[in-house]
């Protein structure tokens, strides 16, 4: 089921509480997709990365190949930051006049360090990834749940924030325009000078709305993607424990308001029956929570994965655990 699910999408995004086996689950899977053809990319959006330690190798933020047809890459949030702040810094500076610039880089310092810089540096790293990915499906590998209810929920924000701006832009382009008109009925007109800094504001003012009409399509054809359920799904990986079965209904309706619908809910490391009284009783344990996400959400498939003898690591386990994704129901 998740399996035919990832099949139907460009985009998946596998999200859930710590450790719940969201790096395992998304790597299998995008295995799975790799195999059967696919050229898939797995992109890892959690500041501590894991998809390396998983793998048995070195990723960073650069697509490195994991198997035939399946890439990867780890955002890095601290760089992704500073990239963006430099990127910003460099385009301030050219359009604000040369005594300002201590003051721009006051504001960007304060601003590597705001609420909300790192998530609004990944997501536009996340939209450049899926401008410029040229594979069938890209699977990320998100951080937990809070984080990732944000994230899906800033195109939102950055829309209506670059919008407001532009705005304001208009307001004072207007303003300027009549300003200049002023100009022209006076004799100040017919100084060269003011005539120079006239069409330098101009221009200063039509690249600032070419950047900022730039950044709002960026957001918006994001938010139209990740609410576009014929293209993106979005996986919630849950232990079937009291605090990750809430959360799971929780993070659910924080989803569902952003506009993105969750195509599957995967209960993972379920114990087993037949091995032992103690294990069963856990079995017996987990059920109840499994109910409990079960009758809150009706309508959400839900599949469940056996915990397995031994860790989650290389390429051959995660073959395994994609056999399990593709049995289970
Ligand atoms: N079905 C399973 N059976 C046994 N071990 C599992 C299973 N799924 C995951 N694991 C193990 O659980 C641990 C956590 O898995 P994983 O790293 O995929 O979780 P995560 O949700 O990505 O964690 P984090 O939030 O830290 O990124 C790993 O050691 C992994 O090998
Ligand atoms: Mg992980």
């Amino acid at each position: 089921m998740l399996l035919e699910l990832a099949a139907q999408r460009q985009v998946l995004f596998v999200g859930g509480k710590g450790g719940v086996g969201k790096t395992a689950v998304a790597s299998a899977v995008a295995l799975a997709q790799a195999r059967a053809g696919r050229r898939v990319l797995v992109v890892s959006t959690d500041p501590a990365h894991n998809l390396g330690h998983l793998w048995e190798r070195q990723v960073g933020d650069r697509e490195v190949a994991l198997a035939p047809g399946l890439d990867g890459l780890e955002i890095d949030p601290a760089r992704t930051t500073d990239e963006h702040l430099r990127e910003v810094g460099h385009t301030l500076r050219r359009l604000m006049p040369e005594h300002l610039s201590r003051e721009v880089d006051k504001h960007l310092a304060l601003a590597r360090d705001a609420p909300g810089t790192h998530e609004a540096a990944v997501l536009e790293r996340i939209a450049e990834v899926l401008e410029s990915s040229d594979h069938d499906l890209v699977v990320f590998d998100t951080a937990p749940s809070g984080h990732t209810a944000r994230l899906m929920s800033l195109p939102e924000t950055m829309s209506a924030w670059t919008e407001g701006l532009l705005r304001r832009q208009d307001r004072s382009a207007r303003f300027g325009a009549a300003l200049r008109g002023l100009d022209d009925d006076g004799a100040a007109a017919s100084i060269v000078g003011t005539g120079r800094r006239r069409d330098q504001r101009a221009d200063r003012d039509q690249e600032i709305r070419r950047i900022l009409l730039r950044r709002r399509t960026r957001f918006a054809q994001l938010r139209d993607l990740l609410a576009d359920d014929t293209r993106t799904a979005f996986v919630i990986v849950l232990a079937a424990e009291r605090l990750p079965a809430l959360e799971t209904i929780e993070l659910y309706g924080r989803l569902l308001r952003s506009g993105v619908s969750v195509g599957a809910l995967v209960v993972n490391k379920r114990s087993p029956a037949d091995r032992g009284e103690f294990l069963a009783r856990r079995r017996a344990q987990e059920q109840v929570h499994l109910e409990t996400v079960r009758e809150a959400l009706p309508h959400v498939p839900l599949l469940e994965l056996p915990l397995l003898a031994e860790d989650i690591v290389g390429e051959p386990a995660l073959e395994r655990l994609a056999g399990e994704i593709a049995r289970a129901r």
